[in-house]
């Protein structure tokens, strides 16, 4: 171990890392099952971003009108353009009732119908009787749901004492040779201590990466920590092609304004006024999936249709909406149109752009949220002591493209069951296995290695880089020469991290080195998604490829499963997608067209 730092150990049962919606969940849940539980966070965990989460969180509760899970799984495997493994869809769409119920009772705010039942609103790809009728599906606490699920189960888990560690931020994963995880080592911002984490079950639920892009609806901190762990521990990412852009981020700021706004009426026009989306989903029309609508808007902007000075953005309309609707419903948007955009929704439109908002890949985990590094079908070969939730994963439940309101569903079910399933296999209190390979050295190494550099490459000038590399070369439409000259632009990014220079060296609350620190696990992301997307010869979901336009499931109906090493050579491979369901209670849904 080096010496030059004061390390501080610790031996937990469960540690968690990331403090939003599914770390929390996850971690409480071990918690309350008696198991010695750890969370840490680099920032105050109310301030994770699951905050920012706006329209709400779906289930099948059928408060609003006729539901089933059933139709809720329907949706998501055609969201999800066949992508998503239909196993771990079954078991997120029927868990969704339980779960929301759950929220309910621990106290999330949500709106209510004048009975009193949960308030639920239409969002995109959200239909009936397997694609028939609209459904009203999404549980909304008026257009700040994070906001409120993540408060609660904040509390929850203070109730429930699980143990904070506040503004530490994660620096590596302790592995064994032989492939096990052992733990974390983390930096307490504040003091400046280096702390050892050891623990039988290591939950990483740290985010997406959607800072890897220049524009995004992503909070600053969303540098996908938990990816870049895993990629230097030698372990893959799963279909890191597809990044789903939402169609409406505010113009030039990148904020998000919720789909339920379209949900609750608003409607997408572009320079001549003309409600297009009646041409490219004739029947879910502005509601259909993210994916369609952001190529569609794309496509009007191209072909000389947008809006403003550069003709360069869309309109989203909401003035015709009751304002009675507009303040019970969508008080946030109104705030966040006027103070980002200048506008006043009641009387004008708000200037939109379809804006990097979601990572469906992420760490492969099997429906427990077991990291697996198998290319097989059934996810046979689990990395023990490693588990991935929420967005940092890949379970995969999105797929190609995923559906709003699938998100906070996905923290909280797959929060739940990583809870669920270390009260299975891990034992309250049982010895911890000896160090064998690295002890946290590594990750410590590491850490001097940025501290001390001092090339000629400041951190803000390759991050800018990287961001418009992503931005221009893995956009919502793509071409081999868009990607092949990606790939080359990224991967002298990733070399140029040799040349970074900081210029604070010192142990307490140094952003320079944060950003150093993330930037290094932003760019193992950045070229992972750069060569699977350059790779995928089709087009699918989030992946439009200009020269492959149609889906190819005979050659393309698998997952991509990428690796790279520190030298920045990548590895691919392809994993089968599971087409078969867990129970029989629910008939799985074979390949077939995708319209809306
Ligand atoms: O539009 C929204 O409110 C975002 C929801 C989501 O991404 O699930």
């Amino acid at each position: 171990m080096t010496k030059s730092y004061q390390i501080i150990d610790h031996q937990f049962d469960v540690v968690v890392v990331g403090a939003g919606g599914a770390g929390l969940r996850a971690g409480f849940g071990c918690a309350e099952q008696g198991l010695h539980t750890a969370i840490i966070s680099k920032v105050f965990p109310t301030r994770s971003h699951t905050v920012a989460a706006q329209g709400g969180i779906s289930a099948a509760l059928a408060n609003m009108g006729e539901d089933d899970w059933r139709f809720h799984f329907y949706d998501t495997i055609k969201g999800s353009d066949w992508l998503g493994d239909q196993d771990a869809i079954e078991y997120m769409c029927k868990e969704a009732i339980p779960a929301v119920i759950e929220l309910e009772h621990y106290g999330v705010p949500f709106s209510r119908t004048p009975e009193g039942k949960i308030y639920q609103r239409p969002f995109g790809g959200m239909t009936t009787h397997y694609g028939k009728g609209t459904a009203q599906r999404t549980c909304a606490a008026a257009d700040r749901t994070g906001h409120a699920m993540l408060h609660t189960l904040y509390s929850q888990a203070l109730k429930n004492r699980a143990e904070f560690f506040i503004e530490y931020f994660a620096l590596d994963l302790i592995m064994t040779d032989d492939g096990q995880c052992l733990g974390v080592m983390a930096w307490d911002l504040d003091t400046g201590a280096l702390h050892r984490f050891r623990a039988h079950q290591t939950i990483l639920a740290t985010g997406g990466y959607g800072r890897a892009y220049f524009s995004c609806t992503s909070a600053h901190t969303c540098t996908g920590d938990g990816g870049g762990m895993a990629l230097r521990a030698g372990l893959p990412l799963q279909d890191m092609e597809f990044t789903q852009f939402h169609p409406t981020g505010i113009y030039g700021a990148g904020c998000l304004i919720t789909e339920g706004v379209r949900g609750e009426g608003g409607y997408l026009t572009n320079s001549e006024g003309e409600r297009f989306m009646e041409r490219y989903a004739p029947s879910a029309k502005d509601l259909a999936s993210r994916d369609v609508v952001s190529r569609s808007m794309t496509i009007e902007i191209r072909e000389g249709r947008g809006v403003g000075p550069k003709k360069d953005h869309i309109h989203l309309n909401l003035m015709h909406l009751e304002p009675e609707i507009i303040h019970n419903r969508l008080p946030g948007i109104a705030e966040s149109a006027r103070i980002f955009a200048g506008v006043d929704v009641t009387r004008e439109p708000i200037p939109v752009l379809p804006t990097v908002h979601y990572n469906m890949g992420g760490i492969p985990t099997n429906v427990m949220t077991e990291v697996v590094t198998s290319t097989k079908k059934n996810h046979s070969e689990v990395v023990p002591g490693l588990m991935a939730i929420g967005e940092a994963a890949c379970v995969s439940v999105h797929g190609a493209n995923r559906l709003g309101s699938n998100s906070l569903l996905d923290l909280v079910v797959f929060g739940r069951a990583a809870a669920k399933r270390c009260g299975e296999i891990v034992i309250p209190g049982s010895p911890h296995r000896q160090f064998s390979g690295d002890d946290g050295s590594k990750a410590i190494d590491r850490l001097d290695r940025f501290r001390n550099a001092s090339g000629g490459t400041s951190t803000a000038h390759l991050r800018d880089r990287m961001q418009h590399t992503m931005q221009n070369h893995a956009a919502v439409f793509r071409t081999a020469q868009t990607l092949n000259e990606g790939v080359a632009l990224i991967n002298e990014c990733f070399a140029a991290r040799a040349d970074l220079g900081i210029k604070d060296r010192s142990m307490i609350f140094n952003t320079d080195l944060v950003e150093t620190l993330e930037l290094d696990n932003l760019l193992g992301q950045a070229v992972v998604s750069l060569h699977s997307a350059a790779n995928r010869e089709e087009s699918r979901g989030a992946h439009a490829r200009e020269d492959f336009p149609e889906r190819d499931d005979k050659k393309w109906l698998k997952h991509t499963v990428t690796w790279v090493e520190s030298s920045g050579k990548t590895r691919i491979d392809y994993r089968p997608v599971t087409l078969t369901t867990l129970t029989d209670e629910v008939e799985a849904v074979p390949p077939k067209a995708r319209v809306y």
